[in-house]
């Protein structure tokens, strides 16, 4: 499902609010180059993950699915100079080329990015006994979506914002006979959303340059 004025109207946006810019557009012409799939978010989402985290006032913040770190430079960039980003990314290029685009747009010093599957990452730093995190954006394989929020459950301070993305998935979401498994683990995570008395949460759909799909939104209370 697509329709040309979703791309329209994302350019427009983009170029009329001056959402993007010349480290975030290096950072997609490396991805590019570097031949990885042209699947990060959009400007305008990048922008809506920066501006919930300074809502949020969110100083630890931590991502799955980094790729070539486009989203990863939208939300560094609501860090204070003492926050912290990790970004947990399965293959080993994406990770190189992120390092270097966030490296570039001058983010070095508060993004780490783990190499390896998020859910041995997730392991290693509950661990570790990290400091808990204020948000967490969810955004790798999608069947593991559920796994990965109750990992990022355990990781989360009350009062914490979790964000999952492609939730929607061309509307497969709201088919309860859907074989798409990334559909299937997105309904599986809106289960897990309903049962955990600690969470009060919301699922948007998003219309755009990527096409029909949709974000999910989670306080986590105390
Ligand atoms: N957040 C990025 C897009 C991420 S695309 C942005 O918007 O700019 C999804 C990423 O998840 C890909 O880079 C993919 O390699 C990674 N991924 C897939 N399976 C994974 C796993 N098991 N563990 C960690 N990352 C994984
Ligand atoms: C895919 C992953 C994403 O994070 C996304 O926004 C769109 C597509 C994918 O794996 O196909
Ligand atoms: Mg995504």
């Amino acid at each position: 499902m697509d329709d040309r004025r979703w791309s329209d109207v994302d350019a427009y946006v983009t170029q009329a609010l001056g959402l993007d810019d010349a480290e975030l557009d290096r950072a997609l012409m490396a991805a590019q180059q570097a031949q990885l799939p042209p699947i990060a978010v959009t400007a305008p989402q990048g922008k809506l993950l920066q501006l919930i985290a300074r809502i949020h006032g969110s100083r630890r913040i931590l991502e799955l699915g980094t790729l070539g770190g486009y989203s990863t430079i939208f939300l560094a960039r609501a860090l204070p100079a003492d926050g912290q980003l990790v970004s947990l990314e399965l293959r080993a290029d994406c990770a190189q080329t992120a390092r270097a685009s966030i490296q570039a747009a001058g983010l070095a010093d508060r993004v780490q990015v783990r190499v390896g599957p998020a859910l041995e990452s997730l392991q290693a730093l509950e661990a570790e006994g990290v400091e808990p995190f204020d948000l967490v954006f969810i955004d790798a394989d999608k069947p593991s979506t559920p796994q990965y929020f109750e990992h990022a459950l355990r990781l989360s301070r009350p009062g914490a914002v979790i964000i999952a993305d492609n939730v929607v998935r061309g509307g497969e979401l709201g088919d309860p006979d859907t074989a798409d498994p990334g559909a299937r683990g997105m309904r599986r995570f809106h289960e897990l959303l309903a049962a955990e008395p600690r969470v009060d949460a919301t699922t948007i759909q998003t219309v755009g340059a990527k096409g029909y799909d949709g974000f999910t939104i989670a306080l986590i209370g105390g």
